[in-house]
């Protein structure tokens, strides 16, 4: 079996920049989109141009900087959205308009007031109208999570006759289990007329906690791009995290699933999405979060400290992270002592150790982590250190 390239489509800049209190300028967009480009993403969503004059601006900076990735731009099957997309992408090398609708029950009934038919209608006049703008158009079909299969296979099969490239199958609400997500993907691929002029693509919420899975899932079952942003921003519990999927497919060659990520750049790209937005990343966040590849209780460092992949899947440097951490606190070992010890300067014998080590634990017992700078108060404290020198 052949490796599938997953097309990555960053949302950092769109679905991630309308959580509150993350809203980016122009400056900021552009410094961002920048080192998307850089990472390898293959589309970059730059924002959603008829929402405010200042979100047209950022998409129309973004298009003219960015030199590898297709620019996307998001808009409602309104023609006045789509035609202002098409506007802000003017300087795109690669433009791309995302237009879509709703296309649950739920959203046909009490966000249009409409029927499903009424609803097919609108799709294809909006993927038509975008293609009199560019060539690559993406459709969503809103809350696709929670549609009917057979009838969104038939929105599927009227937007690609309308000229639609990709089709995008969000779990808006975050509700899918991974089976139910990847059966939705293979079900469309199977059972949607003319597929195969069309990219289907993963777009998941995190409500639940699942849409790294779920993503996974969908490209598993035939999904060619997956929809993601840095360190899982989103709206409510957040969008797919880039770096767990994209680790994902490293990690697991037997997936037969890669990217075109550099992935050495994720942890410095996480840090400039974090301090651009003013939020900060749980120490806890697989792949960037600070504690990823930070080891403190004694069983865990002995491992470690032997050999690193007893506790750890991932080398750091893969992700731009120097090295493993090995944080000193009251569970620590002596083997987690004598290494820190030594590298900052103090060689230590098997009984210099015993003793060091029952004046580390008083000391942790006090604070909180033990760093350098304390090691040297305990060894300079030792009377045991300071004898046996
Ligand atoms: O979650 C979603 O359905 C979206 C669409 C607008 C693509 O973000
Ligand atoms: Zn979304």
């Amino acid at each position: 079996m052949s490796t599938t390239n997953i097309q990555i489509f960053d949302t950092t800049l769109r679905d991630g920049e309308q959580v509150p209190g993350c809203k980016l300028n122009k400056a900021q967009k552009t410094v961002i989109a920048e080192q998307l480009d850089l990472l390898g993403v293959d589309i970059i969503e730059a924002g959603f141009p008829v929402s405010s004059p200042g979100d047209f601006a950022s998409v129309e900076a973004v298009s003219k900087i960015v030199k590898n990735a297709t620019v996307c731009g998001l808009s409602r099957s309104v023609e006045n959205d789509i035609k202002t997309a098409a506007e802000a992408l003017k300087y795109a090398k690669m433009p791309r308009i995302h237009t879509g609708i709703g296309t649950s029950d739920s959203h046909i009934k009490f966000k249009f007031n409409s029927n499903r038919d009424a609803i097919i209608e609108r799709a294809v006049a909006a993927v038509r109208y975008a293609k009199s703008f560019v060539e690559d158009i993406e459709f969503y079909a809103e809350d696709a999570g929670r549609t009917d299969n057979e009838y969104l296979a038939k929105v599927c099969e009227a937007v690609i006759k309308a000229g639609a490239t990709v089709l995008n199958i969000p779990d808006t609400t975050g509700y899918c289990l991974p089976h139910e997500y990847g059966a939705k993907i293979r079900y469309l691929k199977e059972n949607v007329k003319g597929i195969k002029k069309a990219t289907l693509s993963c777009h998941c919420h995190n409500d639940l906690g699942l849409a790294t899975a779920n993503s996974i899932e969908g490209a598993i079952n035939g999904a060619g791009q997956i929809e993601c942003t840095i360190n899982g921003i989103g709206e409510r519990a957040g969008n797919t995290a880039l770096e767990e999927v994209v680790m994902i497919m490293k990690q697991h060659p037997n997936l037969k699933l890669d990217t075109n990520i550099n992935t050495s750049m994720l942890y410095g790209i996480s840090q400039l999405v974090s301090d651009n937005m003013g939020i900060y990343t749980q120490p806890n966040k697989a792949i960037v979060g600070a504690n990823a590849f930070a080891h403190s209780s004694g069983i865990h460092q002995d491992g470690v400290i032997k050999n690193r992949g007893t506790y750890e899947i991932i080398d750091p440097k893969d992700v731009g992270v120097t090295e493993s951490a090995i944080v000193l606190t009251a569970r620590s070992g002596r083997a987690a002592l004598a290494y820190r010890a030594k590298n900052v300067g103090y060689e230590l014998t098997k009984l210099q150790l015993d003793v060091v080590y029952k004046d580390f634990l008083k000391f942790a017992d006090l604070k909180k982590e033990i760093n350098d700078n304390d090691i040297h108060k305990i060894m300079e404290s030792s009377a045991i250190y300071n004898e046996l020198r």
